[in-house]
């Protein structure tokens, strides 16, 4: 054999001992936890053929703890560019087989360069986690590599879309790269994110907890609203992240792709002429509504599982992406809370930082009273909600189906908050306040010397109820102050918005020149 061909012998034999990542058991042990492996999972997420793998060959530096025994091609993390449905993509897989895929200022250094590839390029990221976190052996540079993903999350934010897979471990530090990207899909019962784990959690405060308990996609979907998407199986989870890149553009400087639309624009749909229920403290299903008058009926829901009274997901118009917001009355009523308006906000920046058109379908009776709320800064949850509609400068179409009362009216995209093209059902009913909270205030002193002169003060509230409900349980008076551009029949919804947003295709406002604004947190 020449030395040539010597030579390509070794390169093939090192590709294929790299590709083994930590070995043939380490490997079995990982499927055996119903896990796939960093090379597997790339495969799945792209387009077949499409990886181009970087850095096969770099090794850990680290003679600590024994480490230089501990030496594997490509340092436990699997990186490179491919496509999704032809498009772009950069790409990093945590190889948990290696090292419990620990990281390495080596392995940061490889997440880095596709990071900074990617912002050249003006493709997303994806980043599938999956590691024991900190190389402890490698100590601060560990540590320094970490922070060094942190600062490009950070710099990327808003630039190019980043997206977390968490399919292992994700402990510690760790987790605020995810933390700072702008999707985070968990694993079902196979993975788990926390600062501190179980034991640390034990020794400190005294709670026993489990992993699943204390940090598993169970409770960052439902309860802290860390995860925005959970799949039951890697399949599952890699065609989702797939799913979720269909609806957004590669970069803040493109629109989303348009999707070749064959639902006709014009469709009627005459069951929302009926949809809204008679009595007004009747709840329906808002996902009735959004299923209805989107193309084929195709929602795509961000945070599904968490703060339920509101509804945000992507969804097509004509083929064209939008973002939708709206209150679930069936759930609390639709009303807003710290939850709801801590998600609502963050998806209205993702869409606006990333051209989509944000289409809120309004049906709010306030912001939820009490302590529970007030203790946790209602106040600056809310405040968040309302700077992030205020803010947004992509098209911003609202509709009001029925309730919009008060400070919620306004938060939920309000013609002052530069909204572009405000309609109402003729359900709308758009004031300060319910008319038996404003009947209680307005009549407070006549109910009283009612009383006091023995006359039926229910029947005065009622009455007078009943009067302030005729005056402003309806769109025109906002309609009449030009606050609402037009009442239009709910039947035809769809049709309106498809038709506001070719109107809107060339929008262009700006904000005001500053280093960045302050967001109430
Ligand atoms: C070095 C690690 C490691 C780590 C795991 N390994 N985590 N090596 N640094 N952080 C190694 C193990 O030694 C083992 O090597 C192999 O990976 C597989 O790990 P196992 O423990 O056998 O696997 P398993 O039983 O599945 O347990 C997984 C685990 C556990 C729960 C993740 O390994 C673990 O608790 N690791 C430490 C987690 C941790 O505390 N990390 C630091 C968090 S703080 P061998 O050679 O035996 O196969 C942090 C700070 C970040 O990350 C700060 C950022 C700002």
């Amino acid at each position: 054999m020449s030395k040539q061909l010597e030579k390509i012998k070794q390169l093939i034999e090192n590709r294929e001992k790299a590709r083994m990542g930590g070995g043939e058991k380490a490997i079995e042990k990982q499927h055996a936890r119903g896990k796939y492996t960093a090379r597997e999972r790339i495969d799945m997420l792209l387009d077949e053929g499409s990886f181009e793998e970087y850095d096969m060959f770099k090794l850990h530096r680290c003679t600590n703890f024994g480490m230089e025994k501990k030496q594997y091609l490509g340092d436990g993390v699997v990186t490179g560019s491919g496509t999704i449905d032809g498009r772009l993509v950069f790409v990093f897989a945590q190889d948990f087989t290696v090292n419990g895929g620990s990281l390495s200022e080596t392995m940061a250094q490889k997440i880095c360069k596709i990071m900074d590839m990617a912002m050249k390029m003006g493709a997303p990221v994806i980043g599938i986690n999956d590691s024991g976190g900190a190389r402890i052996q490698e100590g601060i540079c560990a540590l320094a590599g970490y922070a060094e993903i942190f600062e490009r999350n950070i710099l990327a934010s808003g630039v190019i879309p980043q997206i977390s897979g968490i399919f292992g471990p994700c402990a510690g530090g760790a987790v605020y790269s995810p933390a700072l990207t702008d999707f985070t899909l968990m694993m079902e019962n196979t993975s788990y994110m926390f600062l501190t784990g179980p034991k640390v959690v034990k020794t400190v405060t005294g709670e026993d907890i489990d992993q699943e308990h204390l940090g598993g996609a169970s409770v960052h979907s439902t309860k802290s609203g860390v995860t925005h998407f959970t799949a039951a199986t890697e399949e599952e989870a890699m065609q989702m992240i797939r799913t979720l890149l269909s609806y957004i553009p590669s970069n803040n400087m493109e629109v989303a792709p348009r999707k070749k639309c064959e639902d006709p624009i014009d469709r009627l749909e005459d069951s929302l002429n009926e949809i809204i229920p008679e009595n007004p403290n009747e709840a329906y299903n808002m996902y009735k509504v959004i299923s209805a008058i989107v193309d084929d009926g195709e929602f795509f829901e961000v945070q599904p599982k968490f703060a339920k009274n509101i509804i945000v997901g992507f969804a097509r118009f004509n083929g064209q992406s939008v973002g939708i917001v709206a209150n679930q009355p069936s759930c609390y009523a639709g009303v807003l809370d710290v939850n709801a308006s801590r998600k609502g906000a963050r998806f209205v920046r993702f869409c606006d930082a990333f051209n989509i058109p944000i289409v809120s379908l309004v049906d709010v009776p306030g912001f939820l009273p009490g302590t529970g709320q007030e203790y946790n800064a209602v106040i600056l949850h809310g405040a968040k909600l309302l700077y992030a509609y205020g803010e947004a400068t992509v098209p911003k179409i609202t509709v009001t189906l029925r309730k919009s009362y008060g400070g919620s009216h306004i938060v939920m995209g309000c013609k002052q908050l530069r909204a572009d093209i405000n309609y109402a059902w003729p359900s709308a009913e758009i004031a300060v306040m319910g008319a038996s909270g404003a009947v209680a205030v307005l009549c407070a002193k006549e109910a009283k010397d009612k009383k006091a002169a023995g006359e039926d003060v229910q029947a005065f509230l009622a009455e007078k109820e009943e009067e302030y409900t005729e005056m402003f349980a309806n769109p025109y008076q906002a309609a009449k102050y030009g606050y609402i551009d037009d009442v239009i029949e709910p039947r035809n919804t769809r049709f309106r918005i498809c038709r506001a947003l070719a109107q809107l295709s060339t929008k262009r406002e700006s904000l005001p020149a500053k280093k960045h604004g302050n967001i109430p947190m």
